[in-house]
């Protein structure tokens, strides 16, 4: 079992996706699976269509209510399990900022989870919002890996460079180094931009940039409108071979 966090500051750059779409390849291959959606836009939610609405029903009420993370799960068809968001997640930064132990309070909300779904059974991966907060803090805490999708663009590239200064901040009072996989998502090859970016961020990350890249795909873009993930919707497609190349990479690396 691992517990990855899908995490960037930067907004828009495919951690959604990705989450959703790790969380179906792996689903294919009868893995069973776990995705958190931590974000107060509920995008993640949102794509699986019935999810959204009911506070007491979603991630919130476990920072509010302190709703077992178990009575909370809800079944996404060839995905898995999905605990929902809600936008009122917004407040858990103001409301629960300072309580205590709040960094970690994911972290133990997941170890009790554990005692009912062995995580030797099952991959937990939380879709993050794309700011540094008590939410994204939780899931850094939380989590084994991170995976940090960047954009095959300049600001996107910025944006990683800043996503590795915070988290060397962080590391102290996490007294660990949490490991991380950079991965290039919307790569597109007509673009020598996006060659460009890569080698930067091969010569900046080393082995902490994933091989495979996420291309600029259609399919991929489209699959949300009909609340599918990548497989469901274009079994055959790029996005569909990317992701599926990045779980075999993920796996082979013993990060999955
Ligand atoms: N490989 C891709 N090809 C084409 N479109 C993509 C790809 N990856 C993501 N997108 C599109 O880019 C947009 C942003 O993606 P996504 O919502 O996954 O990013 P995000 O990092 O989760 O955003 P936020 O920071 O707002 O949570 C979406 O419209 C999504 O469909
Ligand atoms: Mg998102």
């Amino acid at each position: 079992m691992a517990r990855i966090a899908v995490f960037n500051q930067k907004g828009g750059v495919g951690k959604t996706t990705t989450a959703l779409n790790l969380g179906a390849a792996l689903a294919r291959l009868d893995r069973s699976v776990l995705l958190i959606d931590l974000d107060p836009q509920a995008h993640l939610s949102s794509i699986h269509g019935q999810a959204l609405g009911n506070v007491a029903a979603s991630t919130f009420a476990f920072y509010r209510d302190n709703t077992p993370l178990a009575a909370l799960e809800i079944d996404w068809t060839g995905v898995g399990r999905l605990i929902p968001a809600h936008a009122e997640l917004i407040r858990v930064d103001s409301v629960f900022g300072k309580g205590p132990n709040i960094l970690n309070r994911l972290n133990q909300g997941l170890n009790d989870l554990s005692a009912i779904t062995p995580e030797s059974e099952r991959t937990v991966i939380i879709d993050c919002c794309p700011f540094l907060g008590v939410l994204s803090l939780n899931a850094v805490f939380a989590a084994e890996r991170l995976l940090i999708p960047v954009a095959s663009d300049f600001l996107s590239l910025r944006g990683a460079m800043q996503m590795e200064k915070t988290l060397t901040a962080i590391e102290p009072v996490l007294k660990r180094r949490v490991g991380r996989s950079y991965l290039m998502t919307r790569f597109d090859r007509r673009r020598n931009m996006s060659f460009e970016i890569q080698r930067r961020m091969r010569e900046h990350f080393g082995e902490d940039l994933c091989e495979t890249v996420i291309s600029e795909n259609v399919a991929v873009a489209e699959a949300p409108s009909v609340n599918l993930d990548i497989f469901s919707h274009a079994e055959t497609s790029r996005g569909a071979q990317d992701y599926a190349a990045l779980l075999d990479e993920m796996t082979g690396k013993g990060f999955l």
